[in-house]
């Protein structure tokens, strides 16, 4: 079972089961995201839209893209508003699904899932106008050290992702590497829920210089 078919599996279920990390994500985006000023926006791993939803309402243009047939048609049926456009493509091929360039690239719980992050930064770089940011929040991999990673329940059974530990050194080498200045990085954890204190999200921004 590969990445693009565990997502077309667990798409019906993704909204309503129980996820911290989908959850603190939405907040950590729109805390983070509230504070820069933006118009079009591309979405990398949209899934099933939580964050299109607010993103949309925030900017003039969003492009959307993800992989998984079955999150996009979730995120197609919840979000029709003609500022948005929803596209299928693996991001890990060059992203030729759009010659346009945006204010604000977004990347929320999906490079877990992506071996090359140096390749992400690449394709990012040359998609932003100049000054453009780059967003990504992704599980923290303090939580993959200790053997956590994205997971749903099908048919009473566990389904694991496919996944890739990250250390956050690598998002820094690769911004630097790909010509973006770091502007914040931060750790987040659901103050009262998670007991453990081990922080479950880690946010940056970076601007292409
Ligand atoms: C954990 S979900 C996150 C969805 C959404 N960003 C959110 O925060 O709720 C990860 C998403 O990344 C997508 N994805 C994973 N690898 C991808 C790839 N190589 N190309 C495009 N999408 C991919 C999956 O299909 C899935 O929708």
């Amino acid at each position: 079972m590969n990445i693009q078919s565990n997502y077309d599996q667990w798409a019906a279920s993704y909204d309503s089961d129980e996820n911290k990390t989908r959850d603190l994500d939405k907040r950590v985006s729109q805390q983070t995201l509230r504070n820069y000023d933006f118009k079009t926006v591309l979405e990398i791993g949209c899934g099933t839209g939580k964050n299109t939803n607010w993103l949309r309402a925030h900017c003039s243009y969003l492009l959307a893209v993800d992989f998984s047939e079955e999150m996009l048609a979730i995120a197609k049926e919840k979000i029709k508003d003609p500022r948005v456009r929803f596209h299928q493509a693996d991001i890990t091929q060059a992203w030729e699904f759009t010659k346009g360039l945006f204010d604000l690239i977004t990347c929320n719980l999906i490079l877990e899932h992506i071996e090359d992050v140096d390749f992400v930064f690449q394709q990012s770089a040359y998609k932003l106008h100049k000054k453009g940011l780059f967003f990504i929040s992704e599980y923290h991999p303090f939580k993959q050290y200790l053997g956590k990673q994205a997971r749903f329940e099908k048919n009473g059974e566990t389904v694991l992702i496919p996944s890739y530990t990250h250390h956050v050194s690598e998002f820094i080498a690769a911004g630097k590497k790909n010509d973006f200045e770091l502007v914040e990085l931060k750790e987040w954890m659901n103050e009262h829920e998670d007991e453990d204190k081990i922080p479950r999200i880690l946010s940056l921004v970076f601007r292409i210089i």
